[in-house]
Formats: C-alpha cells, sequence, structure tokens
C-alpha cells in the first residue's frame, strides 16, 4: 500500500480547485451559521441522531426515531438496532471530547471509538482473512493488508498525515485522501466504514473547518453508495485520484447545504414553538425551560428539576401543562413517563 503524503497525486487541477472552492464556501458558511446559534448542545445533539441513524443504516442497521428515542431515554426499553444507534452517537461525542482535550487524533482513539461502536475489544486485526467482498457476487473487490505489522505501520504513517502542520494541503483535500487510506488500511475486523466517518468530522473541528461536529456524509454516501465504492477501485487500480476528491468535495458542499437548511428550520421551529409557549403558558414560561425542551427530542421529569431546578411537583405540572397545550406528547415507557417533542422529531426525520 502507498503512504502519506501522496506525492504522484497532483492536488491542484482546475476540477478539483473549482469543486474544493465550492466545498469550502458552503462549509464556512455552515460554521458562521452554526455559531450563532446560542445553545450549541442543541444542535449537535440534533444533528448527530440524525448522524447516528444515517451511518448505522449504511451498515444495515434500521430503526425509527421513535425507537432511537426511546432508547435515548434509558427507561429499560429494548431495541437493539436503536441501542446500536444511540452508542454510535455516544462514540462521536467521545471522539470530539477527546479532541478538545488533546488537540490529536492518535490510532488509540480510533482503537477506542471502533471498541464502543462494535461493542468489543478486538481492536486492531491480528488474524488474517479479511476481505472486502462485493454482496451480491460474492466477488473479491479489494483484500486490506493482512499483517499486524504492516497495519499497525500504516496507521502510524496515517497519524502522522493527520496530525502534522502542513499548510500547503487544503484540510477538506486531507480529509478526502484519509479518508480513503484509513478505509484501504481498513485496520478492523468490523466498523471501519462508521469509525472512519466519525474520524471525518473529528479531523475538520481539529482543523477548525467546523467548531463543532455538525458535518456528515453518511446520508450522501448512502444516496451515492455504488459510487463511492467503484470510486476507491478506480482511486487504486487506476489512480483517478480526481473524482474521489470531487465526490468527497461534492459531498461536503452538499450536505453542508442541507445542514444550513436543517440548522435553520430549527431555529424557526424554536422561535414559533416560543412564541406559542409563552402565548398560552405565560406563567410557566422561561428560557431554561424553552431549552431544556430542546436538548434532546425528549425529556423526562428529573430532567427539569434538574435543569430548572424545581421540585419535582413543580417540573410534573409544566410537563403535563405543555401536554395539554399541545406542545408535548407524552407517552409511557416502562414505568416512566416520557415527554416527547413531536414538532422537533417530525423535523429531524425529515431530514
Ligand atoms: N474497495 C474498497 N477499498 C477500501 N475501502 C472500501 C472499499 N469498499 C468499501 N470500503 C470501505 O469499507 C467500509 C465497510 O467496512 P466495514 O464493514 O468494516 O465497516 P462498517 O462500519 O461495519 O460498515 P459500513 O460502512 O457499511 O457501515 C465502507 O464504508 C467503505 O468505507
Ligand atoms: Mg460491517
Amino acid at each position: 500500500m502507498k503512504l502519506l503524503p501522496f506525492n504522484d497525486c497532483n492536488l491542484k487541477t482546475p476540477r478539483i480547485l473549482e469543486a474544493l472552492n465550492e466545498a469550502s464556501r458552503s462549509i464556512a458558511e455552515l460554521k458562521g451559521l452554526a455559531s450563532s446559534i446560542p445553545n450549541q448542545h442543541i444542535l449537535i445533539n440534533a444533528i448527530t441522531i440524525n448522524e447516528a441513524k444515517d451511518s448505522s443504516a449504511i451498515e444495515n442497521i434500521v430503526t425509527t426515531h421513535d425507537s432511537i428515542y426511546k432508547i435515548l431515554t434509558e427507561s429499560g426499553f429494548k431495541d437493539e438496532a436503536a441501542k446500536e444507534v444511540v452508542d454510535y452517537r455516544r462514540a462521536i461525542w467521545r471522539g470530539y471530547e477527546i479532541i478538545k482535550e488533546k488537540g490529536f487524533i492518535s490510532t488509540n482513539v480510533l482503537v477506542e471509538l471502533q471498541g464502543m461502536i462494535e461493542h468489543n475489544k478486538a481492536g486492531i486485526r491480528k488474524t488474517p482473512g479479511t476481505k472486502l467482498v462485493n454482496s451480491k457476487t460474492n466477488e473479491v473487490i479489494y483484500t486490506p493488508p493482512q499483517n499486524e505489522k504492516e497495519i499497525r505501520d500504516l496507521l502510524k504513517n496515517l497519524e502522522d498525515y493527520i496530525n502534522e502542520d502542513d499548510n500547503e494541503v487544503d484540510p477538506l483535500i486531507k480529509m478526502a485522501l484519509i479518508h480513503y487510506q484509513f478505509e484501504s488500511i481498513h485496520p478492523f475486523y468490523d466498523g471501519n466504514g462508521r469509525t472512519g466517518r466519525i474520524l471525518n468530522v473529528l479531523y475538520l473541528v481539529l482543523n477548525n473547518i467546523l467548531d463543532s461536529p455538525i458535518l456528515y456524509l453518511s446520508n450522501y454516501i448512502n444516496k451515492n453508495k455504488s459510487q463511492y465504492y467503484t470510486l476507491f477501485t478506480e482511486f487504486r487500480e487506476n489512480n483517478n485520484y480526481e473524482d474521489w476528491l470531487i465526490f468527497i468535495l461534492k459531498g461536503i458542499e452538499d450536505t453542508s447545504k442541507n445542514t444550513i437548511e436543517l440548522i435553520k428550520q430549527i431555529q424557526n421551529e424554536m422561535e414559533s414553538y416560543k412564541n406559542e409557549f409563552r402565548t398560552k403558558l405565560p406563567k410557566i414560561y422561561s428560557d431554561e425551560l424553552l431549552d431544556s425542551l430542546f436538548f434532546e427530542v425528549y425529556t423526562k421529569i428529573n430532567y427539569i428539576e434538574d435543569r430548572c431546578n424545581v421540585t419535582r411537583q413543580t417540573a410534573s405540572t409544566y410537563l403535563n401543562s405543555l401536554v395539554d397545550v399541545g406542545l408535548l406528547e407524552v407517552e409511557k415507557v416502562g414505568r416512566e413517563s416520557i415527554f416527547k417533542n413531536t414538532r422537533l422529531i417530525d423535523l429531524l426525520s425529515k431530514f
């Protein structure tokens, strides 16, 4: 396998530069819009729940928004697929915390995230046999490196490339090359795709292209799956890195635009929700309570007790009043009452 940097690739062809220009512009707009939102946590929570669902869907883990929320409430509700999705989102948060703290993406972090996604400690591949096959024809498409030492050396080379300070190559281009290289090393028995997709967003945050983990290509990859797979082979066998880069850059552009639209709709929804809340329940309304209703897509009495610093009785009155005026829906999950922000759920389900 080739080592990074790929000196035989001209990364500044006119087609690449044009796509880079569009992608850079869109993602900069996304960054700006996101930073104008007061409660970043609300935004990240909403976006990562959709990403966790889309990314897991690539792996054929299919579930509904409704099941995901029920798992999130930790109320004993059971749904394996939804649990996987929630664990995937935890891995995103964990990765984000680590890079904020360390300012570095190490191989160990990738191993940790993959372990969280796959729920095992298998770590980097030790036993040969991993191959990428076409699921329809069973034909072998690609055999990644088999030897553990070779895999570790390639990962070290990748780690150096990820963390080097080099202003020569644009981070968006580097992200695309890192994604290709990481998937080609294919260091784990399973979960390489999902770990690689988290690595993408962490890399953007590490390079201040984004302040928070809010841009994900999974939906785009899902929609263009066969092209995505073909381009790996094109890159490897024909050194057609140009089409690969343009594909990823186009994904960044499209996804930035979609995410901008999603953020605007969340903002609008919060604004109209706030107005309705204030008009219908002026005695109960507070900014903290409103924020709590958008923090996740559901809430519970004890969260409101904590966040708004009120008694259980008061928290319960608040939530039930919101149900009475149609701003929340209540559902019993196990022994607990879950209060769902169905407007936010419906909005997220559309994206
Ligand atoms: N020809 C190829 N060369 C290198 N990597 C490839 C190739 N085809 C697919 N891949 C990568 O392999 C990933 C799948 O690997 P793996 O099954 O380990 O990951 P996963 O997270 O379990 O699956 P998925 O990505 O389907 O959710 C794909 O997402 C893609 O990124
Ligand atoms: Mg898999």
